[in-house]
């Protein structure tokens, strides 16, 4: 939705929306004195406290398409992040469930919303607010706005205008992150995924290279090509290569843009939330566009394993042994493990070209949902530095990550009987084996972390009006980058 920053006058707004806590007047500096008292009278009901959500509404004298609603924002001490992000919903779920299209917004000062990253999270939800995946049917469903007008608190109007200008193309690389994992398999196919990374790289001016089956074959990337064998959509493994600093930046992307299981066959329930297996792939589209949307001061390099895991005659079979791309064998246990094998191929060759920092981004395993719900991802690195600048950086994002152990028990586990290693350890603890497993194909870069997404990812159909690709991990690292950027 389109956003803008207060200038123009909030009377000519449909309704003037002002947040307000718990025990506090409204703020009213610079509204217009018909607004302002309008506010004043709103607050004054009896019965108004300002805890969260409730409203009062009251219209502008002389004026009566406009009205003032003030809606609370509960105590002043509990407003953090995940409060603004959601008082902004449901705030503008409200006006929208209206009927009204153009509200003016206005936030009392705190630490939450101060600042560049203050306006950078108002901006950001606003301008996500009424995301649809609209691609594939006639009518959209629910009520949307028009725009969204921001008033920044006192005093941060130049930090409102800076947020705004990050915002926007955060938000832009989380549309597009939607977009993509949304996209249903019939469509994104990896032929489909890497033409969609041709397209950001083309608009951008970053280098690309698509390898074909054949590519794959000549360079050892077994995994992939196991993983890909069973179906009738050729694997792809895309290269992108941007940005510069002095620091090296690669991500990596599990790009399944199906995952049956294979021939270790998953059940038929819930089968279809397996087109979001691409979702690592579509998160590093996504911080792709942003980031040199940003122009961040990055050697950036991104690598997407694409591939589609089916049964089928030419599908890879338990106890079959596959040679990855730095050589290391593994058996093949569970076709369904088939992510760390596509990883695995990608990882190598991100390492092997020396980065400062890796990070991926998988739907990895379903122990990861076990352990985390789907409210946050598993972060697994060895270093305990990026984890806390990673930590840090996801909740200044307002997303939930959570670090989980590489014990060298993990490792063990899947290590090999005929093959170096096999890619499947014991039942529980699996997020953690699958790390274990990934961290025997990054040796070369200088620090590595993974982020298990299978959680966050995306809302199953259980929740009809969430439904869909979340976006997770795009606000998460931009954040990081551009912490990391300025030396914080
Ligand atoms: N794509 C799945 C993991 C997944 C599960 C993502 C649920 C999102 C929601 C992955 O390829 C998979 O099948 N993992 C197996 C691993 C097992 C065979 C070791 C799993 O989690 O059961
Ligand atoms: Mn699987
Ligand atoms: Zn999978």
């Amino acid at each position: 939705m389109k956003t803008r920053l207060a200038g123009g006058k909030p009377i000519d707004h449909d309704v003037v929306l002002l947040g307000c806590f718990e025990r506090e007047a409204p703020e009213l500096g610079g509204l217009p004195g018909p607004v302002a008292a309008a506010a004043r009278k709103a607050a004054d009901r009896s019965g108004w406290k300002g805890s969260k959500d409730q409203t009062s509404t009251v219209h502008v004298s002389g004026k009566q398409a406009t009205s003032v609603t003030v809606r609370g924002l509960g105590k002043r001490s509990d407003f953090d992040r995940r409060a603004l992000k959601n008082w902004l919903a449901a705030a503008l779920g409200s006006v929208a469930q209206d009927g009204l299209k153009r509200p003016f917004l206005g936030l009392p000062g705190h630490e939450t919303v101060a600042g560049v990253g203050g306006g950078l999270c108002v901006f950001r939800e606003a301008a996500l607010f009424g995301y649809q995946f609209g691609e594939y049917r006639k009518k959209s469903k629910a009520p949307r706005l028009r725009d969204v007008t921001v008033r920044p608190p006192a005093g941060e109007e130049e930090a409102y205008q800076e947020g705004r200008r990050l915002a926007l193309k955060v938000a832009a690389g989380i549309g597009t992150t939607r977009d993509l994992a949304n996209t249903p398999p019939n469509v994104a196919t990896p032929v489909w995924m890497a033409e969609q990374a041709r397209a950001i790289a083309a608009d951008r001016g970053m280098e690309i290279t698509i390898l074909e089956p054949k590519e794959l074959e000549e360079r050892g990337m077994g995994g992939l090509l196991a993983v890909g064998g069973g179906s009738v959509n050729p694997p792809r493994m895309v290269r992108l290569e941007w940005g510069q600093g002095e620091r090296s930046v690669s991500l990596v992307g599990k790009g399944v843009t199906f995952d049956t299981g294979g021939i270790s066959l998953k059940p038929g329930a819930n089968m279809d939330e397996m087109k979001f297996d691409k979702a690592g792939a579509c998160t590093v589209m996504g911080i792709a566009q942003a980031a040199a949307d940003l122009e961040l001061p990055y050697r950036f390099r991104a690598y997407l394993p694409l591939a589609e895991n089916m049964p089928d005659g030419k599908a890879y079979r338990p106890s079959d042994i596959v040679r990855c791309y730095n050589g290391k064998t593994v058996e093949i246990l569970n076709t369904d493990a088939e992510g760390r094998m596509i990883l695995a191929d990608a990882l190598a060759w991100a390492a092997e070209e020396k980065p400062d920092d890796l990070l991926d981004y998988a739907t990895l395993t379903g122990a990861c949902v076990v352990a985390l719900g789907h409210y946050g991802a598993g972060l697994f690195t060895h270093q305990d530095e990026l984890a806390s600048e990673l930590l840090g950086a996801a909740a200044s994002a307002d997303e939930y990550l959570w670090r989980l152990p590489l014990w060298p028990e993990f490792g063990e586990e899947v290590r090999g009987l005929h093959g170096d290693l096999q890619n499947l350890g014991v039942r529980w603890g699996g997020a953690n084996s699958a790390a274990a497993f990934l961290s025997n194909f990054v040796r070369g870069a200088r620090r590595w972390a993974h982020v298990d997404i299978a959680g966050p990812a995306y809302v199953g159909r259980s929740n009809k009006k969430g439904y869909g690709s979340t976006g997770y991990g795009v606000g998460l690292t931009l954040a990081w980058l551009m912490r990391q950027a300025q030396g914080a």
